[in-house]
This record gives structure tokens, C-alpha cells and sequence, in this order.
């Protein structure tokens, strides 16, 4: 069985004030928290003080503190995303596919102020974890403010509009690329493809903003077979530009 089942086991040994940090964070997700181990092949779990997707040989979370992405943000890995957004003048970012958040943290470590949205409980869960661990770093304060997870999509929301939007779907076609990372595709095995990107793009071209950025593998094909008005190629990543219709 692969679904992912909405509640995240944790260890009946849990503190008192974890329990409950956690039930807090998770009751806005409509996820419960389970002292018995789901049966599904993944499964979200609490462990080492932090929420991951697990499969018993492999554990997937997300991660603002960590070692990979301040290299990215440090080490001009942030330089593409930077061109394709226009960060100088752009800065008030919706990510419509926050993922495990990224992108997200590389904009808001831009100086962008980014609303994520995902409508997935799975990433979802690990994304507001990281979050509120992030916000206890000191160091990590000042960006992860400017990043707020919204629980669903950019059609239902009634944030005003922003200069960007931000779209990274998960194509079918990424599953079989050899640039997808191994813990992206054990991520996409739990969370499934979004076969609605063109559906989203087409969306998120009719909304009032001055550009909406795709990203893409370098030799993938277009969103929808729509072409951009321009595009950032980077080294195995691209982004496809589109201006409003
Ligand atoms: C490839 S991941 C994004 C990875 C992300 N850019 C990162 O840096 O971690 C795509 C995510 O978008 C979410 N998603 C896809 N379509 C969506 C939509 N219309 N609204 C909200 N979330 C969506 C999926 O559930 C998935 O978690």
C-alpha cells in the first residue's frame, strides 16, 4: 500500500510539551497523531525531535538549517532563480507548489517575502515542521518570517496578489530524469504526480501579477506545450517565463 495515511506516528515515550507542540501543529492539517505504526510502506513519523516521511529503510524531511541549503544560497546556486524572478523589483512571491520549501527558502533568503502553498497533507506536515524548527534558530529568524505555508492552493486563497508566481510541479517525466534527486522521487512516491500543471499555469496566467516563473529540468518540454515569453537557462535547471494573458 503507498498512500500516505493523515496522522504521524510518534513514540508513546514523547514529552508532554512535544505532544503538544505537535498536536498544535498538525490540527490545522487535519492530521492526528498515532502511537502504533501505520501499515502503509510510508509513513510519517516523529523522530529525532523533528517530522519525516519514512519507509523503514529511508527518511525524507524538510530541512531550513541544515548544511545543503545555505551551500545553495551561498554558493550561487540561487543565481538563476534570482535572474528568472527579477528580485530587485519583485519582491512579493506566491510558491503555488511549496514542496518540501526550497525554492521557497532560497527567494526568502533573497529578500523575498514568499506565501507557500501546498495542498498536499505529506509535504505539508514536513514543511510546517521545518518552519517552526527554523524559527528557533536565531540565525534562520529573519528569512523564515518572511516564508508562511498556506494549506491548499493559490484558487483559494484571499492573500492580495503578488509580482510572482512561483511553479515547480512534479512532472511525470521527472521521475525517470537522473537529475531528480533520490529523496525528491522517494517524496514523489508518497505524494503522487500533479498531472494539473498545465491546469495551474493557465490559472495562474489570467491573475494580475507581472510574471510567472516555471521551473523545469533544462531539456524538458514546456508546461502544457506552452511556450514562454523568455527563459534562465542554468546548468541542469531552467525557468520558463510567462507574462499574464
Ligand atoms: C516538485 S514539488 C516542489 C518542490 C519545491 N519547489 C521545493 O523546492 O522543495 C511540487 C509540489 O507541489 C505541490 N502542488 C502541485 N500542484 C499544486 C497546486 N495546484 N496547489 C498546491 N500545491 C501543489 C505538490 O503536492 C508537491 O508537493
Amino acid at each position: 500500500m503507498n498512500a500516505v495515511l493523515p496522522v504521524v506516528f510518534v513514540s508513546s515515550s514523547i514529552a508532554d510539551a512535544e505532544l503538544q507542540r505537535l498536536s498544535l501543529l498538525l490540527q490545522p492539517l487535519s492530521v492526528s497523531i498515532s502511537f502504533r505504526q501505520p501499515e502503509s510502506e510510508y509513513f510519517l513519523q516523529y523522530i529525532d525531535n523533528k517530522v519525516v516521511l519514512s519507509n523503514h529503510q529511508q527518511q525524507v524531511f524538510a530541512d531550513f538549517v541544515g548544511g545543503a541549503l545555505n551551500h545553495r544560497i551561498h554558493h550561487r546556486g540561487a543565481e538563476w532563480i534570482a535572474k528568472a524572478v527579477d528580485i530587485k523589483k519583485n519582491k512579493s512571491i506566491w510558491d503555488a507548489t511549496a514542496g518540501l520549501g526550497r525554492d521557497a527558502f532560497v527567494l526568502a533568503s533573497l529578500g523575498a517575502s514568499v506565501q507557500l502553498f501546498e495542498r498536499h497533507f505529506v509535504p505539508a506536515v514536513l514543511l510546517a515542521d521545518a518552519l517552526q524548527r527554523g524559527q528557533q534558530e536565531p540565525q534562520m529568524q529573519a528569512i523564515i518570517s518572511r516564508m508562511s505555508l498556506n494549506f491548499g492552493t493559490i484558487f483559494n486563497t484571499d492573500l492580495p496578489c503578488p509580482d510572482v508566481i512561483y511553479l515547480d510541479p512534479m512532472f511525470p517525466e521527472r521521475q525517470k530524469s537522473a537529475l531528480v534527486k533520490k529523496e525528491m522521487r522517494f517524496f514523489q512516491a508518497a505524494v503522487g504526480e500533479d498531472n494539473d500543471s498545465t491546469d495551474l499555469l493557465n490559472k495562474a496566467r489570467t491573475m494580475p501579477v507581472k510574471r510567472i516563473v516555471v521551473k523545469r529540468p533544462k531539456h524538458g518540454a514546456f508546461i502544457g506545450d506552452i511556450k514562454p515569453a523568455y527563459q534562465y537557462v542554468g546548468k541542469s535547471t531552467r525557468f520558463d517565463v510567462y507574462l499574464p494573458v
